[in-house]
């Protein structure tokens, strides 16, 4: 492994909770199918893309709908999330996000995003996030979903560094796969019992220094 250069950072989960407007999101859509979905079952929909968050809601429904349909409640579940994500303001940030960004700047390390979201930009934007970020790679970019490691690969192209000069902060252990699998270092966001192939695991990024970094190296 070489020296860290840059850091990747999921977005959901990591910088921003949008776990609980995209719930509200899948539960109305399934209760308007006829079936509960829990928060439980909503933990299965973490890191996962959109399509693939729908085909495991159906699952758990117990329902088979054409593609043609299943695009039209991708879209339909997608403009009831909107509604949530373009209220959001900056003090959502989960804890210590915004300063810890703040500090690599300063430190001069290069900085993407690497989210599975086509809604990335604009969550961003809310946030008045955006200008900390010297590459965005999200759900528009990329044709593989995380447990790939597509969207870390080219965000490293995108800021010039091998993969080995990399380490990713991720809150889903896919994205902690994707991270191993493009051979990058990884500090997972949450619990290690999920996310223990990371190498190291911490409750959130206001736990994390520059210092702290450094020693991964
Ligand atoms: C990920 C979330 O970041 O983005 C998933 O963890 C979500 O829950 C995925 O399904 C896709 O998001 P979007 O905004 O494109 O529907
Ligand atoms: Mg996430």
């Amino acid at each position: 492994m070489g020296q860290i250069k840059a850091c990747l950072f999921d977005l959901d989960g990591v910088i921003v909770d949008t776990a609980k407007y995209h719930y509200i999101a899948w539960r109305e859509l399934a209760n308007e199918l006829g079936f509960e979905f829990t928060i439980e079952d909503n933990e299965r929909l973490k890191g996962v893309s959109r399509m693939t968050s729908l085909n495991i809601l159906l699952e758990i429904g117990g329902k088979t709908l054409s593609d043609e349909e299943k695009i039209k409640l991708a879209e339909k579940k997608n403009e009831n999330y909107r509604t949530f994500i373009l209220k959001m303001q900056p003090n959502e940030i989960l804890s210590g996000a915004k300063e810890f960004l703040e500090e690599l700047k300063n430190k001069g390390m290069k900085v993407a995003l690497g989210s599975a979201s086509k809604n990335a930009m604009t969550i961003l934007e809310r946030l008045e996030l955006t200008h900390l970020f010297d590459a965005i790679i999200d759900g528009t970019k990329v044709s593989q979903a995380k447990p790939d490691p597509e969207v870390f690969l080219k965000g490293a192209e995108a800021l010039n560094v091998k993969p080995e000069e990399c380490i990713v902060f991720e809150d889903a252990e896919a994205g902690v796969e994707a991270a191993l699998a493009g051979n990058m270092r990884c500090v997972g966001i949450g619990s290690p019992n999920v996310l223990g192939k990371a190498d190291l695991v911490i409750d959130g990024l206001h736990q994390m220094t520059y210092d702290k970094l450094m020693k991964l190296n």
